[in-house]
């Protein structure tokens, strides 16, 4: 529990925020690895930064106080985040995953997890009723990306965590597009979150990180073994960037979301747009539940363009909108979810889930929202193709 009522307060005083020793309003950046004993099993609460590290120790505070949750943990990476909380499984348990979550859980399970004789299922959380059905015995998690990647699917977290729960089941949300000033999971009923903190939380494209957090004391227990034990720890300086990244995540996200409602009534209006993906229209089917569950859209769009458009052209002709991978930062970023965060999902599974060759999906960013409309504008135009 949070001793402030309101995350924007939260997201720069919460956790540990002051350094005790000497009054630092910024946690400083302990770049030691080792801590020097005071006699044998005599430490003064550290004693290996593999282990436990200042830094990286309140920006686990500070987002397990913003998730809600028990404790947090932080990762070199969000795969490194996931790695840690599948490595809750068992050989033999499967887990379910949304329809279209990102790319590189998908790859974690059928590539590496599989290893493992851990097991998965592409399952239908978009619809409760469908979701019960896809349920087997030897499921012991679900996965849950809501908005998913790349379609933006919603699913009723709520409603999911309630059926998952009386089946004994882990609901695991990735909480990446939405952020905890956005939507909350475990106040939805999950039971952990996941992030890639590389995106919005750090916000500026500086920093490769993943963040856990639980909501029980045993779950807590054994992320930290798992985290102690495997090793994927993040480093002091990219904590410390983490912690000055979130402090404006409310500001950042405010203008985020603003400039990426106008970017989606520009899209759906346009004449050269088949179909608009995004939750913060409320002509998206997932606009209703999303309204109950999250403060609003968000700042991800996909979009595609009719047939007489050329995407390569569109992509090569966008000056201000950089092509590239990941998502969240200030800067307003173009992909290819084909051939670029979902490549790694078998063609034939991508076409079952709706991520067409034709999909484009856009991070909207901060800069002015007439600039980002004038080069989107101006690459379709460039895009379309002369008879
Ligand atoms: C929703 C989501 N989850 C997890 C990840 C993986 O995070 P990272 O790239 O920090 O390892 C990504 C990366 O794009 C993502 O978009």
């Amino acid at each position: 529990m949070s001793k402030f009522t309101n995350t924007e307060t939260a997201l720069i005083h919460g956790g540990i925020s002051i350094d005790e020793r000497t009054g630092a309003v910024n946690i400083p950046i302990y770049q030691t690895s080792t801590y020097k004993q005071d006699g044998l099993g005599k430490m003064r609460g550290y004693e290996y930064s593999r282990t436990g590290n200042p830094t990286r120790e309140a920006l686990e505070a500070l987002i397990a106080e913003l998730e809600g949750g028990v404790a947090g943990f932080a990762f070199g990476s969000g795969m490194a985040a996931l790695t840690a909380v599948l490595s809750l499984l068992h050989s033999g348990d499967r887990v379910l995953i949304s329809s279209n979550v990102y790319g590189g859980t998908f790859r974690l399970l059928s590539k590496v997890f599989d290893h493992f004789d851990i097991a998965y299922t592409i399952a239908d959380t978009e619809h409760p009723d469908v979701y019960e059905t896809q349920i087997t015995d030897d499921v012991k998690a679900v996965i849950i990306e809501s908005p998913a990647n790349p379609l933006m699917t919603i699913t009723d977290i709520r409603e999911i965590a309630e059926i998952s729960h009386r089946y004994g089941h882990l609901v695991i949300v990735d909480n990446t597009f939405m952020t905890p000033y956005l939507q909350k999971p475990l106040e939805l009923g999950a039971d952990i979150v996941v992030h890639s903190a590389t995106k919005y939380l750090g916000g500026h494209s500086d920093v490769v990180s993943g963040l856990v957090v639980v909501n029980t004391k045993e779950l807590a227990e054994q992320i930290a073994f798992i985290q102690n034990s495997t090793g994927g720890v993040l480093g002091p300086f990219d904590s410390f960037l983490l912690i000055r990244g979130i402090k404006t995540l409310a500001v950042r996200m405010d203008r985020h979301v603003y400039n990426a409602e106008k970017a989606a009534e520009f899209l759906l209006a346009h004449k050269a747009v088949k179909k608009v993906y995004y939750p913060g229209l409320e002509s998206d089917k997932g606009f209703a539940v999303n309204r109950r569950q999250a403060k609003n859209g968000g700042a991800m769009i996909s979009f595609e363009l009719h047939e007489n458009y050329d995407i390569e052209k569109f992509f090569e002709s966008l000056e201000l909108v950089s092509l590239a991978e990941s998502l969240g930062g200030v800067e307003s970023l173009v992909c290819h979810p084909s051939t670029m965060t979902h490549a790694s999902i078998p063609a034939d599974i991508r076409k079952k889930v709706g991520i067409t060759d034709g999909l484009i999906r856009l991070s909207i960013g901060i800069e002015s929202i007439e600039d980002i409309l004038a080069d989107i504008a101006h690459a379709i135009e460039k895009a379309e193709v002369q008879k």
